[in-house]
């Protein structure tokens, strides 16, 4: 039977992390909403040690995003973070405290020039503090990508006894690659289920080598039932793992990973226009799924391929994730078989051979000039073209 994998939606934290994307409390509240609509599992809502608005807006989505999602915020491995996190969020009907501390030599000896030792009790003591607040903990190793791999397991062995419900592993600075990673998730899942099965093993891909939704999938594959994940995949510097990529990739690919989500893909593409408007941040136009060229097409052939059979150049219906229609878009690539198809929409008679065959060669006239044709364009070119034949 196909694994449920749990989602985690952090584009209200990681995803706010992008320069200039910063939110207010009401513009956070109508993605938190918009969220609930996508079924998303957990929201992160944010981080409410950073800031007094940070935390208000957690406690807000905490009251008011009612029977749906999990609401979570992240803390460092401090009491006073974990403090902040509690009281933003112990009003939600399902709240998850998730505490954050590095495992990586760089960052246990560079960032926080500690022991190992010291900073495996830091991490202990600070779940162990989080389980007298709530029953749900999530640990995330961070830098765990390029940790040693004993001190690795030895921290999520630990911090597991102390009470930890969920572990994440997060490929923080991007630095993973998909078949390493998940040779990483198939050993960490083998040992983690002989510890505690109900223990939930999740990932945090960032996009430092566009490898993010790579590396989420095969984690997936290798055992993985909780992504971490962000709409258009926004976040920290080259962004995480965009959570429509690894949400239609598992739909479509589900007995190859052997897994589903329970995301509404037809509330993805709201999902990430209300993102991209209130962040201010443009999506490119190639961007797989949400971006505005990914059900549009343009060469002649692939035109008239899609007329005949929308299969051959569509492995992704537009509108089973919220797109209106695929686009055929006229440019000076564009065949007969397309152009028909488009004036077809204007001209509601029978055209005759020539001038099809003469519209046709204006349309390739004027193609050749511009980079796209409009249908305004057409209407000129039908409007000029019987005009001067009288
Ligand atoms: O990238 C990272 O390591 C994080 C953690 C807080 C999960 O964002
Ligand atoms: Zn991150």
């Amino acid at each position: 039977m196909s694994r449920r994998v749990l989602v985690l939606d952090t584009t209200l934290r990681d995803g706010e992390q992008v320069p200039g994307a910063k939110l207010n409390i009401y513009e956070k509240l109508e993605i938190a909403h918009q969220l609930k609509k996508l079924n998303v599992d957990i929201i992160e809502a944010g981080f409410p040690s950073s800031s007094k608005g940070d935390f208000d807006s957690v406690q807000r989505i905490a009251k008011e995003i009612i029977d749906g999602p999990m609401i979570t915020a992240l803390a460092r491995a401090v009491k006073a973070d974990i403090d902040a996190v509690y009281e933003s969020i112990k009003y939600a009907q399902n709240p998850l405290i998730h505490i954050v501390l590095g495992t990586s030599a760089i960052h246990v000896e560079k960032k926080f020039n500690k022991s190992k030792e010291s900073i495996l009790e830091m991490g202990i003591d600070a779940v162990r503090y989080a389980k007298t607040l709530l029953p749900n903990v999530q640990y995330s190793t961070e830098d765990a990508s390029r940790s040693d791999f004993e001190y690795l397991w030895k921290t999520i062995e630990q911090v597991v006894k102390a009470g930890a419900t969920m572990i994440n592993i997060p490929d923080t600075v991007g630095y993973a690659v998909p078949e390493e990673f998940g040779e990483l998730i198939n050993k960490i899942n083998y040992r983690l289920k002989n510890l505690n099965d109900k223990v939930i093993l999740s990932v945090h891909c960032h996009n430092d080598t566009g490898l993010a939704t790579a590396n989420t999938l095969i984690a997936v594959k290798n055992g993985a039932t909780k992504v971490e994940c962000t709409l258009n995949g926004i976040g920290e510097r080259a962004g995480n793992a965009a959570l429509e990529e690894v949400a239609v990739g598992l739909k479509l690919r589900s007995s190859y990973y052997n897994a589903h989500t329970n995301v509404v893909l037809k509330e993805i593409k709201t999902t990430s226009k209300l993102v991209s408007t209130l962040m201010g941040l443009d999506i490119q136009v190639n961007k797989a799924i949400t971006g505005d060229n990914a059900f549009a097409h343009s060469s002649g052939i692939h035109q008239d391929g899609l007329l005949k059979s929308r299969d051959a150049y569509e492995i992704i219906r537009p509108e089973d994730v919220g797109v209106e229609n695929m686009e055929l878009i006229l440019t000076a690539r564009s065949g007969r078989h397309a152009f028909k198809d488009a004036i077809s929409k204007i001209i509601h008679k029978n055209i005759e051979n020539k001038d099809f065959e003469n519209l046709f060669n204006n349309f390739l006239n004027l193609a050749d000039l511009k980079k796209e044709v409009y249908t305004h364009d057409l209407y000129y070119l039908v409007d000029r073209y019987y005009f001067e034949q009288g």
